[in-house]
């Protein structure tokens, strides 16, 4: 098989590759996600917001055409005080090589440079994969929330200090 090699670029929505980008985060959003928890309706919407952005991993397999989306991750800044991860997902092929790792941290130092102090998210205690790479990035649980996702679907609240 043929070299891949990874970048992680932010996606800038009126460049001419947007519509491709978009299309192959909607296809991996149809099969990662349940529909409720899916950007597929709404990524318009959430790319227009001006404190929101979004980050995604393109592989580039020699001899291919590029611009394959293999992970992407989306933030949010609305106060200078909190900011939150809303997506991190990377296609199940490509899992397990740093990748997801690499794209928090990327969502992270953008936040960071914003010089917001918190930065936040929710997750299913049951996506165990999720909750062990925020483990792992120094995020830490503050709170479950009882029916966050539906009414037998909590979620933990995670947050990382970052002044
Ligand atoms: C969570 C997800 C993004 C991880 O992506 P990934 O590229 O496979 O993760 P990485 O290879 O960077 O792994 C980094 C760390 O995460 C943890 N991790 C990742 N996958 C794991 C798994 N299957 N089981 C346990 N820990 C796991 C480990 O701590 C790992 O560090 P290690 O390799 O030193 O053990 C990916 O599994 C995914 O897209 N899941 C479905 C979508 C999802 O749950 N998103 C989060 C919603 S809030």
């Amino acid at each position: 098989m043929a070299a891949a090699a990874a970048a992680i670029l932010e996606l800038d929505p009126s460049h001419e590759r947007a519509g491709r980008v978009i299309d192959n985060i909607v296809r991996l959003e149809r099969r990662i996600f349940p529909k409720h928890e899916s950007l597929v309706r709404s990524i318009h919407d959430e790319l227009k917001r001006r404190n929101s952005g979004l980050i995604y991993m393109a592989s580039t397999v020699a001899g291919g055409d590029g611009d394959e989306v293999v992970g992407y991750a989306m933030y949010t800044c609305p106060t200078s005080l909190c900011a939150s991860i809303t997506k991190l997902a990377v296609k199940e092929s490509c899992r397990r090589q740093g990748h997801g790792e690499a794209l928090l941290a990327a969502a992270v130092e953008r936040c960071r440079r914003r010089r917001v102090q918190r930065v936040s998210l929710h997750v299913d205690p049951a996506r165990t994969a999720a909750v062990a790479l925020y483990r792992k990035a120094g995020f830490q649980v503050d709170a479950t929330v009882m029916g966050y996702y539906a009414t037998q679907r909590d979620a933990y609240r995670m947050f990382m200090d970052l002044q």
